[in-house]
Parts: structure tokens; sequence; C-alpha cells
């Protein structure tokens, strides 16, 4: 007989995988729909010489409590060799409808659905941002911040809960690690520590990144994530049937005033200097739910960084308004 407990695990074994179709290319290599015997599951694909990104986002997903809800599912990691090549596969839960951003292109929301969203999403981030202390600290959670968060990297579950993906530009902050309680504990996978402030996509940096601040700490790393939190909750109100008026096509934060492929300096130009945010529709003003938003998502997006909401406040003031307005 074969003791069970001898079984090869995921990790340490060739998984019984089959891709099934490309879903994405995203900016390290491609994200697939694949099949393992019980479930379909999500492979994201680095080529060699993207190991570096490949090992700092299972590093992020390796912490301890990163099992959560509203955080995508891990499920293993492989070296993929083969005779010429080799991958670096990252597995994760499969979401059919795939992310926030494709989901509202084609798709409009109620009040009630902008709610749910909003506060799954919001819950996930809010859970990254914590820290979780332990008593021996081998189950303690560091804080994280994401530094690429967008609609982009929100994905919906059947259901329409969010969850929050793609970690390869993550950085977490153990306490009591390193030179300063508060910066960053730079992975030993940073191909170039000094490269760390100004990364993530364009159109979702806050001004201080823009302007290329170089110095930040945690809470600094926190309030990036805030303002492009603020960015998502508009994308949300703009797909908000629950008003009257003509709804328009989906577009992107910005995209009405620098279109699809802005330069660093036209996004300097709008939202540092002209301090520019996007568009909040006057029709927004005479529903109940929304009206009342406009101010949080203006918190969320504020020039000064530190006048921003953390993610914990923006969830129950979201929990406030579902249970206040209901329609
Ligand atoms: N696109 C990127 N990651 C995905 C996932 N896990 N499920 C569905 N679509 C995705």
């Amino acid at each position: 007989t074969v003791d069970p407990s001898l079984a090869p695990t995921p990790s340490q074994s060739s998984l019984n995988l089959q891709l099934l179709e490309l879903k994405a290319r995203g900016r390290y290599g491609s994200v697939w729909k694949a099949q393992l015997p019980e479930q379909y599951v999500a492979v994201k694909i680095f080529p060699l010489q993207d190991k570096q990104s490949w090992m700092a986002e299972l590093d992020i997903y390796n912490l301890p409590q990163m099992k959560h809800d509203n955080i995508l599912r891990f499920i293993a990691s492989e070296k993929k060799e083969d005779n010429l090549t080799t991958e670096l596969w990252l597995i994760t839960e499969f979401h059919e409808k795939g992310s926030l951003c494709d989901f509202l292109k084609s798709n409009t929301i109620t009040w009630a659905q902008l709610c749910h969203i909003g506060q799954t999403m919001t819950r996930g981030l809010a859970y990254l941002h914590d820290e979780i202390p332990s008593p021996n600290h081998l189950q303690a959670k560091p804080a994280i911040a994401h530094r690429d968060f967008k609609s982009k990297n929100v994905l919906l579950k059947q259901d329409l809960t969010a969850c929050i993906a793609d970690f390869g530009l993550a950085l977490k902050f153990e306490p009591g690690k390193g030179f300063n309680e508060t910066h960053p504990q730079l992975s030993s996978f940073d191909p170039n520590p000094f490269s760390c402030s100004q990364v993530g996509t364009r159109r979702y940096m806050a001004p201080e990144v823009l302007e290329g601040a170089i110095c930040f700490n945690r809470d600094s790393f926190l309030r990036i994530d805030m303002y492009a939190c603020g960015l998502i909750i508009w994308e949300l109100m703009t797909r908000c049937t629950s008003i009257e008026g003509s709804m328009e096509e989906y577009r992107l934060p910005f995209e009405a005033e620098v279109g699809l492929q802005p330069t660093l300096e036209e996004m300097q130009t709008l939202v540092v200097t002209q301090k520019v945010r996007p568009a909040l529709k006057l029709s927004w003003q005479k529903h109940p739910g929304l009206s009342k938003l406009i101010a949080t998502v203006e918190e969320c997006w504020d020039q000064d960084a530190e006048a921003r909401l953390s993610a914990g406040c923006v969830l129950e003031r979201l929990g406030q308004l579902s249970r206040s307005v209901n329609s």
C-alpha cells in the first residue's frame, strides 16, 4: 500500500495541469485559464528573465495569513523546464468574470452591486494594509502596500465579490526588522533597490509618485494605494445605473483628459500641476448614496497624502452607505 502522506504535493511535483486559453498579457508574461483535475485555475507564466518578479510575487503569497476572501487565492508555483526553455508558473484560483476593468467595459452595475464590489475590494485592501501580530512572530502578517492598485488588478468572483491580485510590485513592512521600522524591507529579489519609488501604472500614480518624491515610508506607500482606490471607486460610480440620464461608454480614469497612452509628463501636468481629478457628474448629486460617496472619493484622492482616508475607513463608510441607501 502507498502511504498517502508520501503522495506528491503540488509544490513538489509536476501538476496534472492543462493550459486551455490565453486570458491576458501583462507587465510580466501571460495569464492562462487552465484545468486541474478538480478545478479551473489561472496560471501566470513568467519568462525566465522575469524570475525576480515571480520570486517577488511568491514572496508575498507565502507570507503568513495571506488566505483571505478578498485576496486572490494562491495555489502553487512551479518551475517548468523542458529541453529548450524554462518558464516560471504561478498558479492561483481562476475567476471567470475576470478583472473589474473588463467587467465594467461590458456591464453596468446597480447601487447595491456598487456597494458590494466597493466593500469587498476595500476589505481586501484594508486586510493587505493591516499588520496582524502574533505572539511568536511566526504567524505575524506584515503590513503590505500593493503599489499597482488599479481596476485591472481587482478580480471578480461569480457573485461579484472582489479579490485583489498581482503582487509583483508589493512591498512588505515587517516590524522590528530592517534599519527602520517604517521603511520597506527591500526584497533580496529587488534588482534595483533605488528604483522602488516610481513604479506602477502612470494613470493611477498619486501626485507624490508622479512628482518623483524619493523617500517613502510605510504610511506613505499605503496612502499611494488609497489614491488609486479613489480612482477605482470613481470607475464604479461611472457605471452605476441608479441615476437617470444617459450612460456613456466605460472610460478609464483620466482617459477623457489624456487618452489611452499618457506620457509621464502629461500625467504630471494634469495631476500634479493642474491638480485635475476625474469628473464627478452633476447627476450623482441627485442620488442619496452617490452624492455621499463623492465626499469619500475626494478624501481618497486628496492632493495632500496625509489627508487621505485609510482603507478601513472607506470600508466602514461604504458599509454605512449600503445600509442606509437601498436603491
Ligand atoms: N486574469 C488575471 N488573473 C486572473 C484570474 N485569477 N482569474 C481570471 N482572470 C484572471
